[in-house]
């Protein structure tokens, strides 16, 4: 029933953001701190954490599954249904499903919120070309007839095709594109001349940028990343990620910041065999009840909400949670709401890095079912470490071996 895509066709598109703050609210609760050398890029989640509002899981799931080309069977169609549901439900917030960080464009700058994907190489926008059916109103777009500094790469074409079948696609500038203190001149700019309608209900989010090993870049003829671009300006080949839950956390370009951890960093080697940040974990616990040295294949990937697992953990997981139960109607567990659900440990050597239990709540889907943070990976051939694991962590993803660096920090 599953097929998943070769690794051409993984899918780059990241959760879909309803963020409630305003433009103006977000641009100056997250004004960078400009440094040419020490970068610090501040992001932002969900404003609201509020678990009565009902369950985003369900669409942050589909989106994961469809993202990596996983075809999602009929329980996960009718839980995007649920969510095309909320979308129109202006006041809605959801948990922490993704963080954007002000990204200059153009000259004169124009500022737009790109949520940093560590789980994709392209950097795309919506912009003046994207049809206006699929921009949402108040959305900030990118014009390049609006830069002196935009120039029109002939013959450049992009196209990033979904699990689902749908697509966005469009052409590419150079323009260009500054983070925190950090410019480049001639950065590629990939503008959506097509938008899959996973995005046309997206208020906030203006694109991404993408921090995957730059072979997943998806324009004919390739280009260079950001990160690629920037790469011989930063101290360190390295970009840290500090998400947190329900608060602004930062991306920090080319240096540890050894004030945002505690305890030591553990490095793992990454295999980028999918041009991903794809690392082993020796092992996981659940709560004090149940070790277990299960070697475990993974990705980090910022622009996932979820911890996908094996289907063996994730039966094993919810085992230790009286109530829960695997819901037919969701194709995906569940859990009594008023239980705080055991930790997730997992284990980088014979270093323990936890998930808190408390993050697992993804929120209501019935009056007393909440929706669960960890999920089957299905038939994805990698697990999926995403913002509920990353935002546990201080996470060094260092291009240089390449490997990704652990260490616990004060969770909230
Ligand atoms: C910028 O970073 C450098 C290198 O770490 C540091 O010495 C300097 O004080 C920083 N400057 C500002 C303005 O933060
Ligand atoms: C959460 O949402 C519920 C239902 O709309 C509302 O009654 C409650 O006040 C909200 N809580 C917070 C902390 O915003
Ligand atoms: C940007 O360009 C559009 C037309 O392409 C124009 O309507 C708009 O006023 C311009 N905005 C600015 C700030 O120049
Ligand atoms: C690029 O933009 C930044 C920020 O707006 C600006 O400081 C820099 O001078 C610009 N560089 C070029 C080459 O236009
Ligand atoms: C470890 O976990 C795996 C996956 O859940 C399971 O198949 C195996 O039986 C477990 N081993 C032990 C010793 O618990």
């Amino acid at each position: 029933m599953f097929s998943a895509g070769p690794p051409t066709t993984l899918i780059f598109f990241s959760l879909l953001s309803f963020v409630a703050a305003s433009k103006l609210d977000f641009f100056h609760a997250h004004r960078p701190n400009f440094n040419t050398t020490k970068i610090s890029i501040p992001q932002t989640p969900n404003p609201n954490f509020n678990t009565s509002l009902g369950s985003y899981g369900p669409a942050a799931y589909a989106f994961a599954m469809a993202k990596y080309g996983v075809n999602v069977d009929t329980p996960l169609a009718v839980a995007v249904n649920a969510r095309d549901t909320v979308v129109a439900t202006p006041a809605y917030s959801y948990y922490d499903k993704e963080y954007l960080c002000a990204v200059k464009i153009g000259t004169p700058p124009q500022t737009l919120p790109l949520d940093f994907d560590t789980g994709s190489a392209d950097l795309w926008v919506f912009s003046s070309e994207t049809p206006s059916s699929s921009v949402s109103m108040g959305k900030a777009i990118y014009n390049p007839k609006n830069s002196s500094t935009a120039k029109l790469v002939t013959g450049a074409t992009w196209a990033l095709t979904y699990g689902d079948g749908s697509s966005s696609s469009g052409d590419v500038y150079t323009d260009n594109v500054t983070i925190g203190g950090l410019n480049v001149a001639a950065q590629a700019v990939e503008s959506a001349q097509k938008v899959s309608s996973q995005f046309a209900g997206d208020t906030a989010l203006s694109g991404l940028l993408g921090l995957a090993f730059g072979t997943a870049n998806q324009v004919k003829p390739a280009v260079k990343t950001f990160f690629d671009n920037i790469r011989p300006a930063l101290p360190l080949p390295i970009f840290t990620v500090n998400l947190k839950k329900g608060a602004p956390g930062s991306y920090n370009f080319g240096y540890i910041d050894t004030t945002q951890y505690t305890g030591a960093l553990t490095y793992t080697p990454v295999t980028p065999r999918y041009s991903l940040w794809e690392f082993g974990i020796s092992g996981f616990s659940i709560g004090t009840a149940i070790k277990n040295s299960t070697v475990i294949d993974a990705v980090a990937d910022t622009g996932t909400s979820l911890l996908l697992l094996p289907l063996s953990i994730v039966k094993a997981y919810y085992a230790q949670i009286a109530g829960s139960s695997y819901s037919t109607n969701y194709g995906a567990y569940v859990y009594p709401c008023n239980i705080t659900p055991p930790d997730f440990n997992f284990y980088i050597g014979t270093a323990k890095q936890v998930v808190p239990g408390r993050y697992m709540n993804y929120g209501y889907i019935s009056n007393t079912q909440c929706y669960g943070g960890i999920q089957s990976q299905g038939t994805l051939m990698f697990s999926l470490f995403g913002d509920i694991a990353l935002k546990a962590q201080f996470v060094v993803f260092d291009a240089s071996v390449p490997r990704i660096g652990w260490a616990n920090k004060p969770t909230s």
